[in-house]
């Protein structure tokens, strides 16, 4: 079975003695990894981890050379897998997409079934890279807070990283779901639209960033991180009694330097958002509600359209810390 021609366009990752060439080439459809459904894929995103997969210190990419691209939306093409339609429209992110198996930065695209998504009603392709897997991360802590039993009556909540994808859309959604948000930027010039997004305050990196005591006055019923680095601890020292941070990435750095008073005096929790690994059914069922219930305000306003020429760009973009909302990559038509 393949309905792929014998050759497409592909961005691609080579590592050299003198580190990584990255380009746009043509790729052989006989080189596409085995997988029970093939995808024409119309758009891709930028996440910091593709960022990662270009780099040669990096260490994310698992296979080389490597189409990156660890979103993919698009529509099926063919199919042996009964629960999977051709014309069908799906997602497909996480896993070893994009890292060890060849992701979305292609026209084309094969994968097990087992890591496809149809998209739900009420969402496009375009839509759905619009959220991509930053989005999705974003809807995972929520559901996380949600199912720890954060209500929009506890409090004020905190969302780090504002400007960037996890942020702003975990922004979009708890403003949406009637929460008072305040969010962390370093960004003073975005301010305007984190407020449209629904923010009802906004702190300065600075803010967060000096140490503290152990414990300092009780501010938040609930936080999305994806800073760390000395936000991280920041967050946990300020938590209520009895709330949780889910965390999930570390755009600040990776080290965390904390007490364990926010656990033991407070009752604090630290929730590990992984969303690579979260099981099929789960996934298919946040994606779900991404389409419903979490569906982040004004979601596809704040994107910026790339190409796969132009993709560098958002690459770069990224690991500078300059995200403004999402990069998404028109790759094909529908
Ligand atoms: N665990 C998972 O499954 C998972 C999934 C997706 C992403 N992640 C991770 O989550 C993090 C964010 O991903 P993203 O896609 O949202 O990236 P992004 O779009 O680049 O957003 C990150 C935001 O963090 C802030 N930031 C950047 N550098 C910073 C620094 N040195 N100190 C403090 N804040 C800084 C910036 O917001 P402001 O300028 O507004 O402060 C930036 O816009 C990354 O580490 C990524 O690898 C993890």
């Amino acid at each position: 079975m393949t309905a792929i021609p014998a050759s497409f366009r592909a961005y691609m990752t080579e590592r050299r003695d003198d580190g990584v060439r990255r380009g746009v080439r043509e790729f052989q459809a006989a080189d596409l990894p085995e997988g029970e459904v093939e995808i024409g894929v119309e758009w891709s995103s930028v996440n910091y981890k593709d960022a990662l997969a270009t780099r040669a210190d990096g260490k994310v990419a698992r296979l080389d050379p490597l189409i990156p691209g660890i979103d993919l939306a698009g529509h099926v093409v063919a199919s042996t897998d009964p629960s999977i339609a051709v014309g069908s429209v799906v997602v497909a992110h996480g896993y070893d997409l994009g890292v060890a198996h060849h992701g979305g930065y292609a026209e084309y695209a094969r994968v097990p079934a087992r890591w496809v998504v149809p998209i739900p009603p009420g969402l496009t392709t375009r839509d759905a890279m619009a959220i991509g897997t930053a989005g999705f991360t974003a809807a995972m802590s929520v559901a996380a807070l949600q199912e720890r039993g954060l209500d929009p009556a506890d409090g004020p909540v905190l969302v780090t990283g504002a400007s960037g994808g996890v942020g702003g859309t975990a922004l979009a959604i708890l403003a949406d779901l009637g929460h008072e948000v305040w969010v962390v930027s370093g960004k003073p010039d975005e301010a305007a639209r984190l407020t449209s997004l629904g923010a009802a305050g906004i702190l300065g990196r600075e803010d967060v960033s000096a140490p503290g005591k152990p414990l300092e006055t009780e501010r938040w019923a609930g936080a999305v991180d994806a800073v760390g680095a000395t936000t991280l601890p920041y967050v946990l020292r300020t938590l209520k009694r009895g709330a949780a941070v889910a965390a999930s990435g570390n755009a600040g750095g990776p080290a965390l330097e904390t007490t364990v008073f926010p656990f033991i005096l407070r009752g604090v929790a630290l929730l590990g958002m992984d969303s690579v690994a979260v099981p099929i059914d789960r996934r298919r069922l946040l994606w779900a509600r991404l389409a419903t219930d979490l569906r982040p305000r004004d979601l596809g306003r704040d994107v910026t359209e790339l190409t796969l020429d132009t993709l560098d760009e958002g690459l770069d973009g990224i690991l500078a810390g300059a995200a403004r909302g999402r990069w998404i990559v028109r790759v094909s038509p529908a």
